[in-house]
C-alpha cells in the first residue's frame, strides 16, 4: 500500500485544525507539513508555533519539511514543536552531513530534499544515515504546480542506489500529485505521496486519499 501525506499547504488555514482532522479520518498516513522562509524559496508559510498548536489536536505523523536557509537554526524548534521527521534541502545545507545528525541525535527521523535539478550523487556518502529522500517533482515554493516528468528517472535511480547500498531510507515525492503522476511515482518506486492540492481542493478530500492510497507499484 502507498503511504499518503496531505500537505496543508493547500488547505485553508483559517480552519487548519478541522482540514487535519478531516485527513486524519480519511486514513492519511502522515501529514505533510511545508515551512517556507521567503529566502529559499519565494514564499512564507508557518513556523514551529503553529506545529505545537496541532500538535495539540492530533496523533498524526508530523513530516515537516523545511524549505528554509540555514535550517540547523530551526531544526531545535520544529522538534520542540513535535515533528516526527524533519527533512532539510541538500541545496540549503553547506554542512549536510551535521544537519542530518543534528536531527538523528534528536531521536526522530531525519529526510533530505532534493530539488528537480539537484542530482542524487549528493546523498551518495549519506544515504545509509536517512530514513527517507525527498524527491521534488516541482520546483519548490508553491502549491498547484505542474509535475516534472523529469524526476520519474530521478526515482528510478535513486531506488537503485538505496538497494544497492542496503539503505532503509523510503522515497517521497512532492508537487503535482494527482491520480495520474501519482500512480507513474508509485511504479518508478516511490514509497510516499505528498499532495496538496489533489486532496484539499477535490470535492471529496476523503476519497482523493484513498485513491492514492489504493496506488499499486506494479
Ligand atoms: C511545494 C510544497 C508541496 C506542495 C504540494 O513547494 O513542498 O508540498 O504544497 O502541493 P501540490 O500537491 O498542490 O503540488
Ligand atoms: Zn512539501
Amino acid at each position: 500500500m502507498t503511504l499518503v501525506a496531505p500537505s496543508i499547504l493547500s488547505a485553508d488555514f483559517a480552519y487548519l485544525a478541522e482540514e487535519v482532522a478531516m485527513v486524519e479520518k480519511a486514513g492519511a498516513d502522515m501529514l505533510h507539513i511545508d515551512v517556507m522562509d521567503g529566502q529559499f524559496v519565494p514564499n512564507l508559510t508557518i513556523g514551529p508555533q503553529v506545529v505545537a498548536d496541532l500538535r495539540e489536536r492530533t496523533s498524526m505523523f508530523f513530516d515537516v519539511h523545511l524549505m528554509i536557509k540555514q535550517p540547523e537554526q530551526m531544526v531545535p524548534k520544529f522538534y520542540q514543536a513535535g515533528a516526527n521527521l524533519i527533512t532539510v534541502h541538500a541545496e540549503a545545507c553547506t554542512h549536510l552531513h551535521r544537519v542530518v545528525h543534528q536531527i538523528k541525535d534528536m531521536g526522530i527521523q531525519c529526510g533530505v530534499s532534493l530539488n528537480p535539478a539537484t542530482p542524487i550523487e549528493v546523498l551518495k556518502y549519506l544515504i545509509r544515515d536517512l530514513d527517507l529522500v525527498l524527491v521534488m517533482s516541482v520546483n519548490p515554493g508553491f502549491a498547484a504546480q505542474e509535475f516534472l516528468p523529469l524526476v520519474l528517472d530521478k526515482v528510478r535511480d535513486l531506488r537503485r542506489m538505496l538497494d544497492e547500498s542496503g539503505s532503509q531510507a523510503r522515497i517521497e515525492i512532492d508537487g503535482g500529485i494527482n491520480e495520474i503522476t501519482g500512480a507513474e511515482a508509485v511504479k518508478a518506486g516511490v514509497d510516499i505521496l505528498v499532495a496538496g492540492s489533489f486532496i484539499f481542493k477535490a470535492a471529496q478530500p476523503a476519497e482523493a486519499v484513498k485513491l492514492l492510497k489504493s496506488l499499486k507499484k506494479a
